[in-house]
């Protein structure tokens, strides 16, 4: 599992403050995409404005049509009302899911918080089943909180 070698990849990019923050968004998806085998596609999706809506700002993968998720819809959309992570093993399990391709098998996802709110979350598809444990979400809280840092 290369997320102790990774902690300092996501640090470097997050503190590169010649970069724009949505640059620097896209580079942790892509990062993380290209690095853990089972992460298919990796995005970030923020709290849309005063709207109860989520609105995806950075990704890697193939390109989605949700780019707008309602609170309350799918596995983003429960986690935007709940504040707590999300850990989907099997897809198919799910009644309230938003199907982004056939090949996705598994989801997590994490709250992003600035300030004890939560303003939105990464999310991760794999086309692996049953794939995600304590340690995949151990890291992702680390990297949303570091994220957070340069939001506020
Ligand atoms: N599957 C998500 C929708 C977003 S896509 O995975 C990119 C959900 O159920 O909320």
């Amino acid at each position: 599992m290369p997320f102790q070698k990774l902690k300092p990849q996501v640090l470097s990019i997050i503190e590169s403050k010649n970069l724009s923050v949505d640059h620097r968004l896209t580079e942790v998806c892509e990062l993380l995409e290209k690095n853990i085998p089972y992460y298919d596609w990796v995005g970030f999706y923020f709290k849309n404005g005063d709207k109860n809506e989520l609105k995806l700002r950075a990704f890697a993968g193939e390109p989605t049509d949700h780019l707008i998720i309602p609170f309350g819809k799918g596995i983003c959309g429960q986690v935007a009302v709940t504040n707590k992570n999300f850990v989907v093993p099997d897809v198919k399990a799910q009644d309230n899911y938003i199907a982004c391709s056939i090949y996705v098998k598994a989801e997590i996802v994490v709250p992003l918080f600035v300030n004890g709110e939560n303003i939105g979350q990464i999310d991760i598809d794999s086309h692996t089943a049953d794939p995600f444990s304590k340690e995949d979400e151990l890291f992702l809280e680390f990297v949303n909180e570091e994220i957070a840092k340069i939001l506020g």
